[in-house]
């Protein structure tokens, strides 16, 4: 930092001021050797490094990454925190994976201390993948919320988080109650929501697991405290389906469901809808409720493919999601790499500008967070991070054949994970570097 208090980066920047048209132009902002200026935590100013020296500005107080992209971190719009080390588990389907291997491993959460360890080696993984910001399911424990939320605010992270509400269909130790759910949550929001960078969603966990009367509990809170998120999930899986109709066959569909209780709108996000009825993406769209499109859970659980073009063409707002331990990987450019290859397999296309904007202002937008991060518009958050686009021999040698961004970034996400991401950044500080050295060694600072 110099002595003005003025942080600068130089390096090759991408970021976006909008939907991207790769045809265009529009939308997306590259500067093939940038100039970031962060100052406070926020982002200062963005230019072209040649333009700011003729204007006076001294390129020598930058630290130089002349190889490196600079972007905007990370977002992932649907994470589940306990969820860390159920990731890869063999053989099944969501409800025997919940019933087999997920509920045994929340049950855990009750312990706080356990809780405060697992939050902060997840928040870490996020950084080491790039991520930086997330809507991030905790457990039914008020506890293991609590504890997620202390662990994101020691490390200055903006998160949006909520304490599952479960009543009904899982092991007795994970259920809570309509009063006791009310109660916690209450005492969360009042705790914790629009603190520093802190926000809280309600978090029915699904249907299934929740009564009718604690439905409506949820309906009552986000009517009562108006900024809150909803998050929950919706049409995942087939047999979820036929449940949700012996479980509440007085609705239309399953949106019906949450739509009954007021659940709907622009600060909900639903995590997967696969299986959804013209109906259903009817009354997302009119509603502006969101999906969050899991492409490498939606194939490990054997769950189905999202129809995304069919989503976004109706107006129903798509971000992009991890949802470790179902998914598979917390790195963006893996989900985008499995995405890719969802939407192949429906004779789509996700085109590279798009899959990188989705995983910055795109998410962010769809998170209402697009105020405060999601790309480098002056006064915005200064998380970013610093990635390598030639981490593995392979990825060194399809990018030296590259002919333009572009194909680097289509290179970029179909090949990356987490050793292309050099360095990560929160509010202008580097919080997370990978060594440059044949180990990958990681240097976490505090
Ligand atoms: N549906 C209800 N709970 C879960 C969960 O933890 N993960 C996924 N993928 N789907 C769910
Ligand atoms: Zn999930």
């Amino acid at each position: 930092m110099s002595s003005s208090g003025v942080s600068a980066f130089r390096a090759r920047i991408l970021h976006f001021t909008d939907v991207p048209n790769p045809l265009t132009g529009a939308g997306i902002e590259y500067f093939p050797d940038g100039v970031l200026l962060v100052e406070q935590g926020r982002v200062k100013a963005i230019g072209n490094a040649e333009d700011m020296a003729q204007q006076g500005f001294d390129l020598m107080q930058c630290r130089h990454f002349p190889d490196h992209l600079l972007m905007p971190g990370f977002i992932d719009s649907h994470i589940h925190y306990p969820q860390t080390s159920v990731i890869a588990s063999y053989g099944e389907q969501l409800l025997d994976w919940l019933n087999n291997f997920t509920f045994p491993t929340e049950l855990q959460f009750s312990d706080p201390e356990f809780a405060a360890v697992a939050a902060q080696a997840f928040l870490k993984f996020l950084l080491q993948n790039g991520t930086t910001s997330a809507m991030v399911y905790t457990t039914v424990f008020a506890q293991s919320t609590q504890a997620f939320f202390a662990a994101a605010e020691k490390m200055n992270l903006r998160m949006i988080a909520g304490k599952v509400m479960m009543d009904r269909n899982a092991p007795a130790g994970l259920l809570d109650t309509p009063e006791t759910s009310d109660a916690d949550c209450r005492k969360l929001i009042e705790t914790w929501h629009c603190t520093k960078r802190m926000q809280y969603a309600l978090t029915p966990r699904f249907a299934p697991t929740s009564s009718p009367e604690q439905l409506a509990v949820t309906g009552k809170l986000y009517r009562d405290y108006p900024g809150l998120y909803l998050q929950t999930h919706l049409s995942e899986n087939k047999q979820e389906i036929a449940w949700i109709k012996s479980l509440y066959p007085n609705a239309r569909d399953y949106l019906d469901v949450y739509d009954h209780y007021g659940l709907l709108g622009p600060r909900s996000v639903f995590g997967h809808g696969i299986h959804l009825s013209d109906d259903e993406v009817a009354r997302l769209a009119q509603t502006q409720s969101g999906i969050a499109f899991c492409p490498t859970s939606n194939l490990f659980l054997g769950s189905g493919l999202l129809d995304m073009a069919r989503l976004e063409g109706a107006g129903v707002p798509v971000s992009l999601a991890t949802d470790v331990g179902g998914g598979t990987s917390f790195s963006q450019l893996r989900t985008l790499a499995e995405a890719y290859k969802v939407l192949q397999l429906q004779g789509q296309n996700l085109h590279p500008l798009k899959g990188f904007y989705m995983a910055t202002l795109g998410n962010a937008r769809a998170l209402q967070l697009d105020n405060c991060i999601g790309n480098f518009a002056q006064g915005k958050e200064a998380d970013f991070i610093l990635i390598n686009l030639g981490a593995t021999p392979l990825q060194a040698m399809r990018q030296a054949s590259a002919k333009e961004l572009q194909e680097e970034l289509f290179a970029l996400m179909t090949l990356g994970d987490e050793h292309n991401i050099a360095r990560t950044y929160i509010m202008g500080k580097l919080v997370f570097r990978r060594a440059d050295n044949a180990k990958g060694e990681l240097v976490w600072l505090d």
